[in-house]
């Protein structure tokens, strides 16, 4: 294939928009609106997963028809790279990165500080000066390594509590519990010192769902990033993962509303890691991809209207692939229908209402 010169990430997408031409706009409910059809492209991508990229060329050629950007899925994690406390392991990671610069694609980096998928080592620190002290070394030599390479990082991802309570805003892990809340502020002023051009963002779940815990973990992220403004560090997004449940609704006012009071701040939104959890939707494959499509659909639209993301990346991009399969499992063993191609890399429904955001206008 022919490949014309590289997207930008921040730029509006030049290319792939005919590559689906054909597939239409196919369920009446799903037509795209005018609205939607004169925005300029979004650049979409996907997380990828070394394991299946090594193992499967269908894989590495869808990544490379549809994608505008690339997120190494696992090879950024802790886990990945710091296995040894004293030696650092970019083996897969940097497969992935060369694959996306090979083809022109953007990279976000997936994560710098996360309090999960963390070696035993890391889990076992005991003092806050051996906390700091690897956070700080962790990210200077990884954002360091791909700088110039990775545009944008995940610099913290999932700190703000699943239901917070007054007074106790932060997830509780390792580094909540080393370095208190500052730890956000530790990781972004790190990255920025490191790579002054790249945009550092904070990466969460549920920002959609219709319940108080949901106001009250957008209350949140709006602190973190006033704070993180008011101290002169830099925040430039926030990350909605959008792990999508299909049994549950989406509070689009509160989402836009959201969307719009991070604008005002002067950030700017990104979807992270889209995909719809169907486990308790009804076992036929038609009506559980009708479904997801108009979940997606909901979802992009309520973001969109508000203040068009940086960019939409889905996690994963076939069902053949996906960590709900594990994470979520069906009852009737049914596998999942999570993404956007099907597990013969399909477009289903859901790339269709992607379309709408990667095509240009006309
Ligand atoms: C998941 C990966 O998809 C799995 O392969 C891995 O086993 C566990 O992590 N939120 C995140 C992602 O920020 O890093 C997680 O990815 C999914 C939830």
């Amino acid at each position: 294939m022919n490949e014309p010169a590289p997207p930008r990430y921040d730029a509006p997408l030049t290319r792939r928009d005919a590559l689906l031409a054909g597939a239409g706009l196919v369920a009446a409910g799903l037509t795209a609106s005018r609205a939607a059809a004169q925005r300029a492209p979004i650049p979409f991508g996907s997380a990828a997963q070394i394991e299946t990229f090594r193992e499967d060329p269908l894989y590495r050629d869808a990544l490379k028809r549809y994608c505008d950007v690339i997120v190494p899925m696992n090879d950024l994690k802790w886990e990945a790279l710091r296995h040894d406390r004293s030696r650092f392991d970019f083996s897969g990671a940097d497969e992935l990165v060369a694959f996306a610069q090979g083809n022109g694609q953007a990279l976000r980096g997936h994560a710098l500080l996360w309090g999960e998928a963390l070696p035993p080592w890391a889990k076992a620190m005991t003092s806050r000066a051996e906390a700091e002290r690897e956070l700080i070394r962790h990210i200077e030599v990884v954002v360091d390594r791909y700088k110039g390479r990775i545009a944008t990082w995940d610099v913290v991802n999932e700190v703000i509590k699943f239901e917070p309570t007054p007074g106790e805003p932060m997830r509780d892990t390792i580094w909540q519990r080393l370095l208190g809340p500052e730890h956000v502020e530790i990781a972004f002023r790190t990255a920025a010192r490191v790579d002054p051009k790249a945009r550092l963002v904070l990466n969460d779940f549920n920002f959609e769902e219709p319940n108080a815990g949901v106001v009250a973990r957008r209350q949140i992220a709006l602190d973190l990033v006033r704070r993180l403004k008011d101290k002169g560090i830099p925040i430039h997004g926030i990350g909605m993962q959008a792990h999508l449940y299909a049994e549950n609704p989406i509070d689009t006012h509160g989402l836009q509303l959201f969307v719009e009071a991070l604008g005002k701040l002067e950030v700017d939104v990104e979807v992270t890691e889209l995909d719809v959890i169907d486990w308790k939707l009804p076992a036929d494959a038609a009506t559980r991809d009708r479904a997801a499509a108009s979940l997606v659909s909901t979802y992009l639209n309520a973001v969109t209207t508000a203040r068009p993301p940086r960019a939409i990346v889905t996690w994963g991009l076939s069902d053949r692939y996906s960590w709900i399969h594990e994470t979520f499992p069906r009852r009737d063993t049914a596998k999942a229908r999570p993404l956007p191609l099907d597990a013969d890399y399909k477009p289903k429904l859901m790339m269709n209402v992607l379309n709408r955001y990667r095509r240009s206008a006309g």
